[in-house]
């Protein structure tokens, strides 16, 4: 998840790569550092911390001018957020930036070090550029570098620098990395906003394909052997986000929910285009992490009931690793959900699906990403570019895509008529009622935002939603909260409650509502402090609710979670947190 830049070219080297930092920051922001060469000079400049620290250092510090250069903000994997261990590494004539992990790296380091070779950090990173640098043949560069990479095991993405020698090199696997074409040069980044709209034209580098760069010419190698890329124009897209005079990025984009929703529905209502037919499958796999999961969760519901079709919903990272039986292939599809169309996890289980022979669907929201690109088919969830790291809209388009899915589906099947598609209209109004009714929902995280922990209790989709109203307080407020379907709290978790302890209950499938309010009060006889969160029309007489907008049960989530969402926000606030970028985390989970 580490955000990596390298840049060659005419521009100004350390503007380019700092302010390209800064657009990757999202992506871990456990220490950044800067690596800069004037060909027969080299500065190399690392901070703990935020990419703010790293640009103020190298303001006061660097004296070179560079002709290029290579830049890295890290998410830690394997070695602490030290000084030692922020990138770039170095070993002899190589210095490097990587993303992803070398599951092997503990073996070759003892290996390189029984050759000699000295080590000054923990990182596996390291041990990469010690390798390149063993290998190194300063007549053959590639072919070098690829001898080293043929001893890694696990994922990375580098960018490699080599003393005296006026190229960058540029090689994947498992990890993004995108060449970047600008009128002053070449990029190799993590991301292409990392080059704020300079590159028009880009590379998705294909796996081990090495890219050796300079300021004027690029070229290619396959096995050493030069080859062509392709290149996409991407002049027409736009990647810059600003807070448009939000305090956080977090609530900017939660605001901007119901635009996104309405402009999808006007496109794909009545179409066919935003919509995969599932009517013929017998069983569906729903494979995501985090908040995709949760949204795949919560559309098992809607499936199972409108379509009468199995659905099994899987963390990626279990899913990956279980023994898998599929009775009949032809009739089975995999559902990969993704707002960053990157993470490990998921891109695993694509491919895995894809190597078992069986169909896959992506349901992402960046454009030429790894799983919008590998999937059988594509569904882009056209949320624009999320920048906090708690997603929310990203969420809710992934949800109306599947719920999209569920009707459309059930219609084709006859189970369900077509007007009940016009239920879709109201939704972006309904979202607006619950974003405008913000005072009730301030003032609940007013009263809450000093516990430490609470629990989200729910049944059916109520216990889907949970998941997700769960996972976004915690990651934004640090309040330790769980997440249980409500009728199994009593097995066991329910010694946990005691006086004062904070429960939120969903409510909004009527069939299950006397249960789940019963499964509170038996918290409350314990002392806990109960809040519900339900629909209009449902009366449950609690002093603390959150109620939100009468909806049919396929749109009901999309209106209740920006409710739940705004009071993460909320609360975060109240408590001082780093909103778009809590601690330990980061947007794009590109490792194991
Ligand atoms: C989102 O709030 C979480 N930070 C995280 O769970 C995220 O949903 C998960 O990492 C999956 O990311 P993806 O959608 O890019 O695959
Ligand atoms: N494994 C490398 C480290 O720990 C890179 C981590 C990452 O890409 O997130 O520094």
């Amino acid at each position: 998840m580490c955000g990596i830049i390298g840049y060659n070219g005419k521009g100004n080297v350390k503007s380019i790569l700092i302010d390209g930092l800064k657009a990757l920051e999202y992506r871990g922001y456990d220490s950044a550092g800067i690596a800069l060469s004037s060909i027969n000079d080299k500065e190399i400049i690392k901070s703990v911390g935020r990419v703010a620290k790293l640009e103020e250092k190298v303001k006061n510090e660097s004296k070179l001018t560079p002709k290029f250069g290579i830049a890295h903000t890290r998410w830690a994997t394997n070695g602490a957020s030290t000084l030692n261990n922020a990138h770039p590494h170095t070993n002899g004539k190589i210095t490097l930036v990587h993303n992803g992990i070398i599951e092997n790296s503990d073996v070759l380091k003892n290996d390189l070090i029984k050759k000699g070779v000295k080590f000054y950090g923990d990182t596996d990173s390291e041990v990469v550029a010690a390798l390149i640098n063993y290998y190194l043949d300063d007549n053959d560069i590639v072919d070098s570098i690829n001898k080293a990479l043929k001893m890694l095991k696990g994922s990375y993405a580098l960018v490699i620098m080599i003393d005296g020698d006026n190229n960058l090199y540029a090689v994947r696997k498992d990890s993004p990395l995108i060449i970047g074409y600008s009128d002053n040069g070449y990029y190799a980044v993590s991301d292409i906003s990392a080059t704020l709209g300079n590159a028009k034209k880009i590379v998705y580098l294909d796996v081990n394909v090495i890219a050796k760069f300079n300021s004027d010419t690029i070229t290619y190698y396959r096995d050493c052997k030069e080859i062509k890329e392709k290149v996409i124009d991407v002049s027409n897209i736009s990647f810059e986000s600003s807070k448009d005079g939000y305090e956080h990025f977090m609530l900017k984009e939660i605001m901007e929910e119901p635009k996104l929703v309405s402009n999808f529905i006007n496109k794909y209502l009545y179409s066919d285009n935003s919509f995969y037919d599932i009517s013929n499958y017998k069983r569906i796999d729903i494979v995501a992490c985090g908040s995709a999961m949760h949204a795949g969760l919560t559309s098992k519901y809607l499936i199972e009931k409108y379509d009468k079709i199995e659905v099994n919903v899987y963390m990626a990272s279990e899913y990956r690793y279980e023994d898998k039986i599929y009775l009949d292939k032809d009739k089975t599809l995999i559902i990969l959900i993704s707002q960053s169309g990157e993470t490990a996890d998921t891109i695993a289980a694509l491919r895995e699906a894809k190597e078992n022979g069986i169909k896959t669907l992506g349901i992402v929201n960046r454009e030429g990403s790894t799983i919008a690109r590998e999937a059988d088919y594509v569904i882009m969830t056209e949320a624009g570019v999320e920048t906090a790291v708690a997603t929310t809209k990203a969420y809710i388009m992934q949800v109306l895509v599947l719920s999209l899915i569920a009707i459309k589906t059930s219609i084709k099947l006859g189970f369900s008529d077509k007007n009940l598609l016009d239920e879709f209209k109201k939704l972006p109004h309904l979202i607006e009622a619950v974003l405008n009714n913000s005072d009730n929902i301030k003032s609940i995280a007013s009263k809450i935002y000093n516990i430490d922990n609470c629990f989200f209790i729910g049944r059916l989709i109520d216990y889907a939603m949970c998941m997700e109203a769960s996972l976004k307080l915690k990651e934004v407020s640090y309040i330790h909260s769980e997440c249980y379907a409500a009728g199994e709290l009593k097995h066991g978790t329910i010694s946990l409650i005691e006086k004062g302890t904070t429960v939120f209950a969903i409510i909004t499938d009527k069939s299950v509502l006397d249960k789940t309010i019963s499964n509170l009060k038996e918290t409350l006889a314990r002392g806990a402090r109960g809040i519900v969160i339900t629909c209009d029309d449902t009366d449950t007489d609690f002093d603390l609710e959150i109620k939100v907008p009468n909806a049919p049960y396929f749109i009901e989530p999309m209106v209740l979670i920006p409710s739940l969402q705004l009071l993460s926000y909320y609360v975060a606030k109240e408590r001082g947190c780093d909103i778009d970028k809590p601690r330990n985390l980061a947007k794009s989970v590109t490792v194991e």
